[in-house]
């Protein structure tokens, strides 16, 4: 089966190299040339672990090239995935569909009789009927098939999640459509993962649903830290507390900065404008979006606090600027608005990030860049850990003390012991629990 997926971004490109790794021909499409052209020449354009060898070997065995010739990889395609952005748009909050409206289009000037045309971008309810009518538009009475397949990978761990996830969801409208669905992700039969085949409003809403519920999660346990702060409790063993129970599992429940990145921020809102369309509001995700926002101002006014009654002047390091560690992915991270706030009340920021630096230049212009951690904190009032890379784990924070103009070590991610801090002689800020006395 010949597979053609177009948008060649973190799902186009990590999905192209699993199922070339499954063993199908698969051409992956973007209109970006640049990035075919470096990924023609071996080099892999996004950081994702494992990605490169996946790559190189699907290239190597001849079952996975890459291509801006949209027209000629679709027609000889089976199976033709769209797996291009879907952003939110300006001003309301809704996804904006124009590169899966205008792929579709693309698609159906191109496709041969019978191709099977599949959704893995994330798209609102609605869409994969509206694509259905777009193609049928565009080509008359010529047969094909529409599906929804959402992706559920997560950058950091994309390949490992396509590889083993927890379930595949299909929304199919025919035979054909759920045949070839199943034939597809039958290399994960082996591992027994569960296949939900169903309509393709449910697959359409379904991943709507689990991201704005994990974005949920994550936005509640912030708010319990802050309780735990006022009334002397520590949020990791709430955490762990509540984590044990079945019901409600120990994953999300990390206090943190926020959620960002390329999903939950444009998906809950997405969600809550598809609510608010409907007449069926979600409140509960209203509230979570507006909490998310806040937090993120909420986390600068800490760190300008650390730094004193007059911060202007002071200098912060800020170790990890990408939204959660093992991507470059910097879209909507808290980083962003946290060091935007800090800058706007006159404080300088250094900072590093393992792989992220690269994309965040462009929208922190005024932010001093350094090569490592040690480096980061010469001369810095405060220190802050805003993405738990491993690298950032186990530092030798008497070292950076020493290397430090100030004591402040703001821990927005709680990786330190306040023991290690107070014996480096770091002033010491958790999240979601007491500070400790000095
Ligand atoms: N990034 C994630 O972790 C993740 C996880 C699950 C689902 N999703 C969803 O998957 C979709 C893609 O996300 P992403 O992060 O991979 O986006 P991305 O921005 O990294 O990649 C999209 C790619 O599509 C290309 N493109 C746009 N229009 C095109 C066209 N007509 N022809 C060919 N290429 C075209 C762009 O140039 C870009 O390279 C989104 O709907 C997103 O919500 C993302």
């Amino acid at each position: 089966m010949k597979i053609t997926m177009i948008g060649t971004g973190y799902v186009g490109l990590v999905s192209g190299a699993c199922f070339s790794e499954f063993g199908f021909d698969v051409t992956c499409v973007d209109v970006d040339a640049a990035k075919i052209a470096r990924l023609e020449k071996g080099e892999i354009p996004i950081y994702e672990p494992g990605l490169d060898d996946l790559v190189a070997r699907g290239v190597s065995a001849g079952r996975l090239d890459f291509t801006t010739n949209l027209e000629d990889s679709v027609q000889n395609a089976d199976v033709v995935f769209i797996a291009v952005g879907t952003p939110s748009r300006r001003g309301d909050g809704e996804a904006d569909l124009r590169y899966v409206h205008a792929a579709a289009r693309q698609i159906a000037n191109a496709m041969r009789p019978g191709t099977v045309i599949a959704i893995k971008s994330t798209v609102v309810v609605g869409t994969c009927r509206e694509v259905q009518r777009i193609v049928a538009e565009e080509r008359p009475g010529v047969d094909f098939s529409i599906a929804s397949n959402p992706e559920f990978l997560r950058e950091g761990s994309a390949v490992e999640d396509f590889m083993r996830p927890d379930r595949v969801i299909c929304g199919v409208a025919d035979e054909r459509g759920e045949e070839t669905m199943r034939r597809l992700y039958r290399p994960l039969n082996l591992r027994e993962t569960p296949m939900v085949i169903t309509t393709l409003e449910n697959a359409e809403l379904a991943k709507y649903a689990a991201n704005a519920f994990l974005a949920m999660k994550v936005t509640f346990i912030n708010e319990v830290a802050n309780l735990c702060e006022a009334v002397g409790g520590d949020v990791q063993v709430i955490a762990s507390a509540i984590g044990l129970d079945k019901r409600i599992g120990n994953k999300f429940l990390h206090a943190g900065p926020g959620f960002g990145g390329s999903c939950f921020p444009k998906d809950t809102r997405a969600y809550a404008a598809t609510g608010r369309k409907y007449g069926r509001p979600q409140q509960l995700i209203e509230a979570t979006i507006e909490v998310n926002e806040s937090r993120k101002i909420d986390m600068a006014e800490r760190i300008l606090s650390a730094l004193g009654p007059d911060p202007a002047g002071k200098t912060v390091a800020v170790l990890g600027i990408a939204f959660k560690p093992n991507t470059d992915d910097v879209r909507e991270a808290p980083s962003l608005v946290i060091v935007q706030t800090l800058e706007g009340a006159g404080v300088t920021v250094r900072a590093h990030d393992p792989e992220a630096m690269g994309p965040a230049k462009e929208l922190l212009p005024n932010v001093t860049w350094c090569d490592a951690p040690y480096e980061t904190a010469e001369g810095a009032d405060a220190l802050v850990m805003l993405t738990e890379w491993n690298a950032f784990r186990a530092l030798d924070l008497k070292r950076m003390r020493g290397l430090m103009r100030g004591d402040a070590l703001v821990d927005l991610r709680n990786v330190y012991p306040a023991e290690d801090a107070r014996d480096a002689g770091l002033r010491y800020f958790p999240l979601g629990k007491a500070a400790p006395s000095a």
